[in-house]
């Protein structure tokens, strides 16, 4: 009884010390309820019933770490800046045959809630263990609760057979060509018409009429693909476009402002940081226009040193969207960092300044 009151008074100590965070402090350790460094990178969030979620790739000490060891851990706030660990939502399987074995390559996963089946819909980049990057599938699996556990459905290569879905102003000599590839890019599309698309970094997007979509880098990184999903989350339906075709954009984070969609992303150099890049457009299906580099200040071209995973609405506020970035430290993943900075919109025109230190009174004082 006296162990039982001791552990529980513990316990209420530990969380009220580390509970007090007021502002978001970039690319320092940042401690859960528990007092430990937040492990979930590559991270995706969801507001669900008052409460935030974060859910992210679990990892490791040293390079085994970029190897997916426990799999997707989740976490929930009140208020953005305290978290409390929620345990692995999504375990990987001790079943080696199983396509999410311990071992393999799970990343960035995000979830979404489906109000008709009232389930949890988990996404993620998939890689096969022990075969490196080359199985480019997207993962699926699904839970009643947000919290989880999550039960693995299956994973893929998504919209084999689809050529993708150009509308009207799209010209016809801009859309693709299989019969003569008019380049590498195009190329690595065709051939993989039939097996289905590459499906790496990726993110999900639910838009205002409930439709979901999954964005992803196909074609060897060459290209963004955007998927319409099913009703009920758990498949494409074959509708996509392909964005920014040839360009190697990673890292894909959408938002919906005012009417109109914005897309943060990166480049492509593995785990070195690169200038991030964004993109408008006024529909879901394009087009889509790339507008260059949304941050300002030193480490610009750098993206001050991170990634993008998301870019999160704050619940309740019409102009506030915080930018969420990993800072990755391969040769110790567990110890990749992150930094969240607030995404500056100004006559639809995005923009990213670094900032050593704030909190969401930033977004009132915005015009
Ligand atoms: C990055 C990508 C990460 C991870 C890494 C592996 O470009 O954004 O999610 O896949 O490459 O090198």
């Amino acid at each position: 009884m006296k162990k039982i009151f001791i552990t529980t008074a513990f316990a209420v100590i530990i969380s009220f010390v580390f509970s007090q965070n007021k502002s978001f402090k970039s690319g320092t350790l940042w401690l859960d309820n528990n007092g430990k460094h937040i492990n979930a990178h590559g991270g995706g969030f969801l507001y669900d019933k008052g409460k935030y979620y974060w859910f992210g790739e679990h990892k490791i000490e040293g390079r085994k770490g970029n190897t997916a060891q426990v799999g997707v851990h989740c976490y929930s706030s009140t208020d953005l800046y305290n978290w409390k660990d929620e345990s692995i939502a999504l375990k990987v399987s001790e079943d080696t045959t199983s396509d999410i074995a311990r071992g393999c390559i799970l990343e960035r996963p995000k979830v979404i809630y489906n109000a008709k089946t009232r389930k949890y819909v988990m996404w993620f980049h998939l890689e096969l263990a022990g075969k490196g990057y080359s199985a480019a599938r997207a993962g699926v699996a699904v839970s009643d609760k947000v919290t989880g556990p999550y039960t693995f459905i299956k994973s893929y290569r998504p919209n084999a057979g689809q050529l993708p879905y150009y509308n009207n102003t799209v010209a016809d000599t801009e859309k693709v060509n299989c019969n003569t590839p008019a380049n590498k890019s195009d190329g690595f599309f065709c051939r993989d018409i039939p097996g289905g698309q590459m499906a790496r970094d990726m993110t999900l997007f639910v838009d205002d009429d409930g439709k979901a979509y999954h964005i992803f880098a196909a074609e060897e990184n060459f290209t963004l693909d955007l998927a319409e999903l099913t009703d009920d989350y758990t498949a494409h339906t074959g509708k996509f476009i392909r964005i920014y075709a040839g360009h190697q954009t990673e890292a894909p984070a959408l938002f919906k402002h005012n009417g109109k969609y914005y897309m943060i992303g990166s480049g492509c150099t593995g785990w070195d940081p690169n200038p991030a890049r964004w993109f408008v457009a006024d529909s879901i299906w394009g087009d889509w226009k790339y507008m260059g580099n949304p941050c300002k200040g030193p480490g610009l071209e750098i993206t001050y040193g991170g990634q993008s995973t998301y870019v999160l609405p704050v619940a309740g506020k019409k102009n506030a969207f915080i930018f969420i970035a990993d800072k990755w430290e391969p040769k110790n993943a567990i110890d990749g960092r992150y930094f969240w900075l607030p995404v500056i919109l100004d006559n639809d025109t995005v923009s990213i300044d670094w900032k050593e230190e704030w909190d969401l009174s930033f977004f009132k004082k915005q015009k």
